[in-house]
C-alpha cells in the first residue's frame, strides 16, 4: 500500500518539535532509544535531513537521512509514536527519505534494522531496497595479556584483501565498516578520520582489524569497524582483540559479527558472548 492519508504531512524537524518527540520517544523500548540523546545534534546537523511526520497536525513520526560523504546515504532514527503506528506513517517517511535521496544524489543509501522488525524489511522490499547482510552482535571482556596486534602507518594505511579470508560485510564486493550504527565502505580516508580508528596488523597472516574505543558504551568499549582474517586463525584473532582493548584502555571489545561465524559455539570457544536478542539486516540502494 501506498498511503496517502491527507492527516500525514512530511516536513523539515523544527525545534519547536523536541518536546513532543521526546515525550513519545520516553516510550519507545522502555525509553532505551538513543534518539532522544542525539536529537539536538540532528536538529543542528548540516550532514543530514532530519524529517517530522505529522499526524492530525501533531509531529508522530521522525527519520533521518545522513550524508556519510563519498556518495553514501545512510537513513536512521525511523520512528513512530506508539499511539499513531499502524497508520502508514513509517511508510510515507521512508518514501520521503527516500526520495530525497533521488533528488539530491548519492549513489548508495542503506539503512539497519532488527532482523525480527519485519514491517522494516517489508518497506525495504517494496522500495526497491537489496538485503546485504545479517550480523549478531557479540562481545567479549578485556583480557589482560599479550596480542599479536601492532599498529600500521597511517595517513593513508595500506590495507591488503586477500578473497578467501573472512570480513564483517561485503556488499557488491565491496567491505563495509561499522561507523558505529552507520554501515559505509571501507575507504583507507575513513581511517583515523573523526572516529580515531586506527588500523592494526595481527601476527605476519595478512590479518588486520580497524578499532575505535567508543566512550558511549557503558564501559568504555572498543567497537571493531572492519577486519579481515583467514578463517583457520579466527579463534587467536578473536581472543587477542580482547588484549588488545585492554591496552587501549577499554573494559570490553564489541563488534557485529557476520552472521556465517555468529555461531554461540564459536564465539564461546574464543572467549565472547553473542547476544542472541540482537540481530542486525543491512539493505542498501543503489541508483
Ligand atoms: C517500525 C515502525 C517505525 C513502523 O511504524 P508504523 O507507522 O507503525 O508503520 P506503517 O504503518 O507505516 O507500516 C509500514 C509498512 O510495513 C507493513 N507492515 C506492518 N507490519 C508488518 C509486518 N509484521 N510484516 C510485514 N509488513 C508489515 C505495513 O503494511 C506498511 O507497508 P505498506 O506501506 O506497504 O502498507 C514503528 O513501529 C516504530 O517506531 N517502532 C519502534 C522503533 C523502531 O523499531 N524503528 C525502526 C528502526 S529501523
Amino acid at each position: 500500500m501506498n498511503s496517502t492519508d491527507p492527516k500525514i504531512r512530511l516536513r523539515p524537524a523544527q525545534p519547536s518539535d523536541t518536546p513532543v518527540v521526546k515525550e513519545f520517544l520516553r516510550t519507545i523500548w522502555d525509553g532505551e532509544d538513543y534518539v532522544p540523546e542525539v536529537w539536538d545534534d540532528w536538529m543542528g546537523s548540516e550532514s543530514g535531513l532530519l524529517v517530522v511526520a505529522e499526524y492530525e497536525n501533531q509531529p508522530a513520526g521522525l527519520g533521518r537521512l545522513r550524508d556519510l560523504g563519498w556518495g553514501e546515504r545512510w537513513m536512521e532514527g525511523l520512528r513512530v509514536d506508539p499511539e499513531r503506528q499502524g497508520l502508514g506513517i513509517a511508510s510515507r517517511l521512508h518514501e520521503f527519505l527516500l526520495e530525497s535521496w533521488l533528488e539530491t544524489g548519492g549513489s548508495v543509501v542503506r539503512l539497519g534494522t532488527h532482523a525480527r522488525r519485519k514491517a522494516v524489511h517489508h518497506l525495504c522490499e517494496r522500495t526497491g531496497f537489496q538485503y546485504i547482510a545479517r550480523l549478531g552482535d557479540v562481545s567479549a571482556e578485556a583480557q589482560h595479556a599479550g596480542h599479536g596486534f601492532t599498529l600500521a602507518a597511517q595517513n593513508p594505511p595500506a590495507l591488503s584483501f586477500h578473497p578467501d579470508q573472512l570480513n564483517l560485510v561485503s556488499a557488491r564486493g565491496e567491505d563495509l565498516m561499522d561507523l558505529d550504527w552507520a554501515w559505509a565502505c571501507l575507504r583507507p580516508e575513513r581511517i583515523g578520520e573523526r572516529f580515531h580508528s586506527s588500523l592494526w596488523n595481527w601476527r605476519d597472516e595478512g590479518a588486520w582489524a580497524v578499532v575505535h574505543p567508543v566512550q558511549h558504551e557503558p564501559e568504555g568499549r572498543l567497537l571493531v569497524q572492519a577486519f579481515r582474517v583467514d578463517a583457520d586463525h579466527c579463534l587467536p584473532f578473536f581472543s587477542d582483540l580482547r588484549r588488545l582493548a585492554f591496552e587501549l584502555g577499554c573494559k570490553g571489545v564489541r563488534l557485529f559479527a557476520p552472521f556465517d561465524l555468529a555461531q554461540e559455539a564459536f564465539w564461546e570457544r574464543a572467549g565472547w558472548t553473542r547476544d542472541p536478542d540482537e540481530e542486525l539486516v543491512l539493505f542498501e540502494r543503489r541508483r
